[in-house]
């Protein structure tokens, strides 16, 4: 089946091609317009620019990835022999992505979606963002099968029920998926997403948006247990994350050691200089030993995969699934990755541990076409006459 996937809920334009089965679902062409550079200036993304952009970007895209796409499927056509036609220059299904998500981009994507199915006939799929993420580990960029660690095998989600960690700018989630289309919300931030604590931190120390990655590259050389950052609701027993006061302790320590702004200075443009502040006025605080921006980042960014990680497992030690799956910005994360999988493969022999390839944790159309693949599945179609964003869509409820 051949599924476009059109993503824009927040700051990328992102459009796939994708011929899904139940054998896997391979990426025949992907572009995405990043609006990263321009929402920069401004420290974290305008919603009322990201409309705009999107709306200039769309229909380039979808024109670009339809002629690329279904010329990559004719040459792969052409090689398999006549049996794999390629098809024609329409897609068999449009999957759109209708929530969560910031309004603005989501009635650009939507629509664009809704026009396209009414005038070439072809049925359209209202997508949930989260949904997408979940699904970002199944895809393939390419007909060559992937190896690697397992995890990274990618290929349809078989091992349910899975308990899916979705962490992004926007959510940080613990979600129960008893099987495509199946999902309840075991627990949810309560204040702050972790992709959202690590941008809010990073803005603190003049980091540029988005602040996640930049922080991880910085941590890398840090000490983790430089400062003792609390890990939020960890005592709490349920499945729900708070991060704000995280934010809040990572401001104060910063304040009480005269280093907001301090560290920003030293911070070369590549973000590898290993650096030392200033020793703070306050006298024998962890400054003066010389605990350095790379240090602060390590034990920020420490305490984020710490709660992360806890909360996981104690939701897998609760429900016992087969799978565990790690989706969402956030995932790309390297110490994240590493921290749930090795604890994964630890402390729950037999589960499954799966996450998307780096490229695909980010948001993308691909993830779009291959959840809405699955609604496809069952016909559960949008009618393109009523269907409607929905910016708080909850992935455990349908979209009217
Ligand atoms: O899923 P996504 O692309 O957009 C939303 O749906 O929000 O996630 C973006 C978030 C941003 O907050 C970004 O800082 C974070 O993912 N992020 C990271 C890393 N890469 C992206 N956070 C920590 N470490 C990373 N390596
Ligand atoms: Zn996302």
């Amino acid at each position: 089946m051949l599924v476009l996937g059109i993503e824009s809920s927040c700051d990328d334009t992102s459009i796939a091609l994708l011929d899904c089965s139940e054998s896997g679902h391979v990426v025949l062409s992907e572009k995405t317009a990043s609006q990263i550079d321009i929402h920069k200036k401004y420290g974290g993304v305008v919603p009322e620019i990201a409309g705009r952009m999107h709306a200039e970007k769309i229909v380039p895209l979808i024109e670009e990835v339809l002629s690329e796409g279904i010329r990559n499927k004719e040459q792969a056509a052409a090689k398999a022999g006549p049996h794999l036609e390629a098809a024609g220059i329409k897609p068999d299904v449009i999957a759109v992505t209708s929530g969560p998500g910031l309004i603005t981009g989501l009635i650009v994507g939507t629509e664009a979606a809704k026009t396209l199915s009414m005038a070439w006939n072809i049925p359209l799929i209202g997508t949930n963002h989260i949904e997408g993420h979940i699904h970002s580990v199944e895809i393939e960029r390419t007909s060559q099968p992937t190896t690697g660690p397992s995890s990274l095998v990618p290929g349809p989600l078989k091992q349910f029920p899975a308990l899916a960690l979705v962490v992004s700018g926007g959510h940080t989630e613990l979600i129960l998926m008893r099987d495509h289309g199946d999902y309840t919300i075991l627990g949810k931030t309560k204040d702050d997403a972790a992709g959202e604590c690590f941008d809010k931190v990073a803005k603190l120390l003049e980091l540029p948006y988005p602040g996640g990655p930049k922080i991880s590259q910085l941590a890398a050389t840090g000490r983790t247990d430089a400062i003792q950052f609390p890990r939020p609701m960890l005592d709490r027993d349920n499945f729900d994350f708070s991060f704000a006061g995280l934010k809040t302790s990572a401001l104060y320590w910063l304040q009480e050691n005269s280093l907001v702004g301090e560290y920003a200075q030293t911070v070369s443009d590549d973000l590898q200089e290993r650096v030392t502040p200033t020793p703070s006025t306050t006298g024998g605080h962890p400054a003066q030993a010389g605990i350095t921006l790379n240090d602060f980042c390590a034990s920020f960014e420490q305490a984020i995969v710490d709660t992360l990680v806890v909360k996981t497992l104690r939701a897998a030690h609760h429900y016992k699934p087969k799978s565990v799956i790690l989706a969402g910005g956030v995932s790309a994360n390297k110490k994240l990755r590493t921290a749930l999988e090795s604890s994964v493969l630890n402390d729950l022999p037999g589960c499954e541990f799966r996450m998307a390839l780096p490229q695909y944790c980010m948001d993308n159309g691909a993830m779009i076409a291959v959840a809405g693949y699955y609604h496809a599945l069952k016909n559960d179609y949008s009618n393109w006459r009523t269907l409607k964003v929905d910016p708080n869509w909850k992935i455990d409820r349908i979209n009217g």
